[in-house]
């Protein structure tokens, strides 16, 4: 049985299938519609979410399968004093796979010690998301053909940003990919991204302040939102709320092809003039991510159709 902490738990051969597997997804539904009939999906949401949930709860459904679940800690046990260990020993007996989003990093990996169904992290804390990722990627290899040669501009909240940390390791795998780290001095990535990840595999990488003059530069630009919750008090979010807002006027700095790519929520990182710019690529990324979790589930059940 496998589970899905990080984007690294799969091989780059092994990115690339899922990848294939959600453009024939894509571009056959109907071949896929009945894969997961009798099967259930369980949402487990200890946190906030529009996107991943209900994106993962429309491929099952999209797959023929059922869903059932939760959408906020109130609402479950833990209220109660319930561990994670105890409620997916449970859920196992009720659901197929399972998808959890928890503020505590590592609770979905602590799931999946005590799981007897393939556990999916749709998001821990400040730590990792690697179905973002996987969304990320497919939407960076439509656009781009590759991964290889690209310069990637990450910019906004590196600290708390967990779909930064899971993208760059994700692409740190691929050839020749420069990163540009646009953040202020409070919010750079974290010490095991720069030091594990980055400079460990000798990674081309700036770490820079202003958003302006890395722009040009740059093959994809991916906006994050100043993490509100993670900050440990209101007035240093709000000091750094609107330190970068995207508008037209900067769009104008970047090359005719740089994409824009943004995991959402957008609060106003990116000013909604940009929306109709054919560069800005979000709600794209945001469609793409159903086909994604589409081909992950028929993966990890080991359900994948015969070619
Ligand atoms: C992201 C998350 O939850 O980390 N949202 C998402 O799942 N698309 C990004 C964010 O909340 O800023």
């Amino acid at each position: 049985m496998r589970h899905l902490m990080n984007p690294l738990d799969f091989t780059v051969e092994e990115l690339d299938e899922l990848m294939n597997l959600a453009h024939d997804i894509q571009e056959n539904p109907e071949k896929y519609a009945h894969t997961c009939d009798g099967k259930k999906l369980a949402t487990l949401f200890y946190e906030p979410s529009t996107r991943t949930r209900l994106s993962f709860e429309a491929a099952m459904m999209n797959l023929g399968g059922k869903c059932l679940g939760f959408a906020s800690a109130d609402s479950s046990s833990a209220s109660k004093g319930e561990s994670v260990a105890d409620t997916i020993r449970v859920i196992s007996c009720y659901a197929d796979i399972a998808a959890m989003r928890h503020p505590k990093e590592g609770a979905p990996l602590v799931a999946s010690e005590f799981s007897k169904i393939p556990v999916i992290n749709a998001g821990d804390g400040g730590h990792q998301h690697p179905t973002q990722t996987l969304a990320d990627l497919y939407t960076i290899r439509m656009l781009n053909g590759s991964f290889d040669n690209i310069t990637i501009g990450l910019c906004g909240d590196l600290k708390f940003g967990r779909t930064v940390h899971s993208l760059i390791e994700a692409l740190a795998r691929y050839k020749n990919v420069k990163f540009i780290l646009i953040s202020p001095k409070e919010l750079r990535v974290p010490t095991y991204i720069r030091e594990d990840v980055l400079k460990k595999n000798n990674l081309p990488y700036e770490e820079v302040e202003s958003l302006e003059e890395a722009m040009p530069g740059l093959d994809i630009l991916y906006m994050t939102r100043i993490q509100k919750e993670r900050f440990f008090n209101e007035e240093e979010y709000l000091k750094m709320k609107g330190y970068y807002i995207l508008d037209k006027q900067k769009m104008e700095l970047a090359k005719e092809h740089m994409y824009v790519l943004h995991p959402l929520p957008r609060v106003n990182e990116i000013s909604v003039d940009v929306d109709e710019d054919p560069r800005a690529m979000y709600f794209e990324q945001a469609h793409n991510a159903v086909y994604m979790r589409e081909a992950l589930i028929l993966t990890l059940l080991g359900l994948v159709p015969e070619k």
